[in-house]
């Protein structure tokens, strides 16, 4: 993989790709530690795109307002104008494939991918989820971690597989769970962790 632009000393350039639903505060993170830790020259990686499903996402704005960090080209393919998930995904599969994506990362991309998507990217797509994995998969975690009278949340990097947040886990961060914890003040602090672990995940699976 990796695209035809060179990087210094002969060497390919490897694509990542990333997918967004939403704010895109991981996206953002992702691309600030890719501009200060200069992972192209170090890595030679570069994120080449983000992909969103939702044209008002307000990634998108960050994105804007912030295109000196690098030339991220940046697409909109609403879900919506699909008449299947499959025909969805076949085309977000096109969409990214033309980056020839060395990694593609799942950054608050809010949508169930078909297992033909899944398999297609087998062991280059990777996504970060708001719980201490394999503990709360799927939705609410934090007000399900605070129902469960957990003391301890986090976060969890984790390779996609067909089977929901089960993929392998490449890293995790804990935080405390607080008495007035409340399901957003939760999340506000595992986010926080979500920005360290997520872009120094992506630097990890770049590192020979
Ligand atoms: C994050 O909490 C992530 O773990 C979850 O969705 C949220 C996305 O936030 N999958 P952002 O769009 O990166 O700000």
């Amino acid at each position: 993989m990796g695209s035809a632009n060179r990087f210094g000393l002969g060497a390919f350039v490897k694509n990542i790709v990333i997918l967004i639903s939403g704010m895109g505060s991981n996206m953002a993170a992702i691309l600030q530690a890719a501009h200060q830790e200069k992972w192209r020259e170090r890595l030679g990686v570069q994120v080449a795109a983000v992909i969103t499903n939702k044209s008002n996402a307000s990634g998108l704005a960050w994105l804007r307002s912030h295109s000196h960090l690098a030339p991220v080209k940046t697409e909109v393919l609403e879900h919506t104008q699909f008449e299947s998930r499959e025909a969805f995904d076949q085309a977000l599969m096109a969409r990214i494939d033309a980056h020839a994506p060395d990694l593609v990362v799942l950054a608050g991309f809010m949508r169930i991918l078909t297992p033909a998507f899944v398999v297609h990217y087998k062991g280059r797509l990777i996504n970060i989820h708001p719980s201490l994995l394999p503990a709360f998969t799927g939705l609410n975690t934090h007000q399900r971690a605070i129902d469960a009278g957990c003391k301890f949340a986090g976060a969890t990097v984790h390779q996609v597989t067909a089977e929901l947040d089960r993929g392998e886990i490449l890293a995790q961060s804990v935080v405390p769970v607080l008495t007035e914890d409340t399901a957003e003040t939760l999340a506000a602090r595992v986010l926080l962790q979500e920005h360290q672990i997520f872009p120094a995940a992506i630097a990890d699976f770049f590192k020979p």
